[in-house]
């Protein structure tokens, strides 16, 4: 279920040989769970031959003690560890992304975190929507210009001295939740985040490359948009999910949303689209009867099967600032979504 950073240290300078010595299994380079952090290169091959002479250590010996450091300092997130490797947690990384406003992404955000971490997962939820919607669900309402957000990051990598990125996650009520929030302020700084683009970092790519080891899922929720912050962020995610209501301009935006995603996907090969899914639907309309066939054929496979439905309980969860989820535990909008996180975890376990 879980993805899994496979840290080894590959002294044979073969870059066609993968593999551990105690019973881990065998993945090539470019499967899905498969991140090779440290493989030997041949100049590093020949770095590590001077130290070894000098420190008259045994080149094998040096490669172990650096791993053990590795391993002392992930030991909370390691699964299995041997003498030539380890295999640590990452975190997988997905994004609630559209096009339209008002489609649920914010209310989708909150539920897949507070259901995840009553799974056992840790989460980190990233806010980039200035409108700090999801902010406001977590305790930090973008009225109050809290210290740490995403905006003081983004300066923050710009500057002479940087600070490490945990220094911006804030904790919520939820133990098992973390947030960098955001807030109007973010209008502004998402200039800085894209100034940052141009010399080369992507902020949000930074945030899941630092925190990646610490949280099982990291969720990024977007504002309605296809501008060029959402495809920074589509360049740092894995997966995306697509809200969709069940109306006629909705068929489009499968079309359109597919076609950007293809789009991104050439400077982040490792994108894909978890699915779409239907949220806010009444099927004791005519109108939710005419479209949900239609909009299911146009995202074929892609659409989830399980709708979220219509329900006053997400706008009053919403007023009480907190996931629908947590405020309706037993209520149909939880329900439903509980089966959805079920098909997610299924699909990109
Ligand atoms: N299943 C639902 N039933 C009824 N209202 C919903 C549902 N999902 C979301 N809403 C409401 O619709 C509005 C927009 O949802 P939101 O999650 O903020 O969308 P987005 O983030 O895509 O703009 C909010 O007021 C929210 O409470
Ligand atoms: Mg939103």
């Amino acid at each position: 279920m879980r993805q899994v950073l496979y840290v080894f240290l590959d002294l044979s300078t073969k870059p066609s040989v993968y593999y551990f010595q105690k019973g881990v299994s065998l993945l090539p380079r470019n499967h899905p769970r498969t991140r090779i952090t440290s493989t030997v290169s041949t100049p590093l091959s020949d770095k590590l031959s001077i130290i070894s002479d000098v420190i008259e250590l045994p080149k094998s010996e040096l490669i172990d003690e650096a791993l053990e450091l590795l391993v002392q300092k992930y030991k909370d997130r390691v699964i299995t560890s041997g003498s030539k490797g380890a295999s640590i947690f990452m975190a997988k990384t997905l994004a609630f992304c559209s096009h339209k406003g008002g489609v649920g992404k914010t209310t989708s955000t909150a539920c897949f975190a507070d259901l995840l971490s009553k799974r056992g997962y840790h989460v980190l939820l990233i806010d980039t929507d200035s409108q700090g919607n999801l902010s406001k669900r977590f305790g930090y309402p973008p009225q109050q210009h809290f210290e740490k957000t995403l905006t003081q990051l983004v300066d923050d990598i710009l500057s002479d001295e940087p600070h490490p990125v945990t220094d911006f996650v804030c904790a919520t009520q939820n133990k098992s939740i973390d947030i960098i929030p955001c807030d109007d302020r973010y209008a502004e700084g998402v200039k800085h985040m894209l100034s940052a683009v141009m010399l080369g970092i992507n902020a949000y790519k930074l945030i899941v490359h630092e925190l990646s080891t610490h949280y099982d899922f990291i969720i990024f929720d977007t504002k309605p948009a296809v501008d060029d912050d959402v495809k920074q962020v589509m360049l740092a995610t894995q997966w995306v999910m697509i809200p969709t209501d069940a109306a006629d301009d909705s068929i489009d935006g499968a079309r359109n949303t597919l076609k950007f995603i293809k789009a991104i996907r050439r400077g982040n090969p490792d994108l894909a689209v978890a699915g779409a899914f239907f949220n806010a639907v009444n099927m004791r309309t005519s109108v939710a009867h005419d479209y949900v066939p239609q909009i299911r054929e146009a995202w074929g496979p892609l659409m989830f099967e399980p709708i979220i439905p219509y329900s006053q309980d997400a706008k009053k969860a919403e007023g009480y600032h907190a996931p629908v989820s947590e405020k309706y535990p037993n209520g149909k909008i939880t329900r439903n979504f509980s089966k959805l996180v079920e098909e997610v975890l299924n699909r990109i376990g």
